[in-house]
């Protein structure tokens, strides 16, 4: 599934990403851009902000359980 139709990124890379990121660092901040820049890729017009950012709490939420959700 695409989430970003800017740059074509779909939810399996952005989840794949998320996991890599965390694997090197199971602390880190995991930010859209963090995720983007990984993936080479670079956001334009925002519009899938939102989702991306729920798909990263997702992801990271199951790479550490006890993290909190986020507010609304
Ligand atoms: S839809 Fe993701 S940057 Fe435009």
């Amino acid at each position: 599934m695409i989430i970003c139709s800017c740059t074509v990124m779909t939810r399996d890379q952005l989840s794949a990403t998320v996991r890599a990121l965390l694997a090197e660092d199971p602390q880190m901040i995991v930010t859209p851009g963090r995720a983007f820049h990984r993936l080479g890729l670079r956001m334009q017009c925002a519009r899938c902000a939102t989702l991306v950012n729920e798909k990263i709490a997702e992801e990271v939420r199951r790479h550490r359980p006890d993290t909190p959700p986020p507010r609304p």
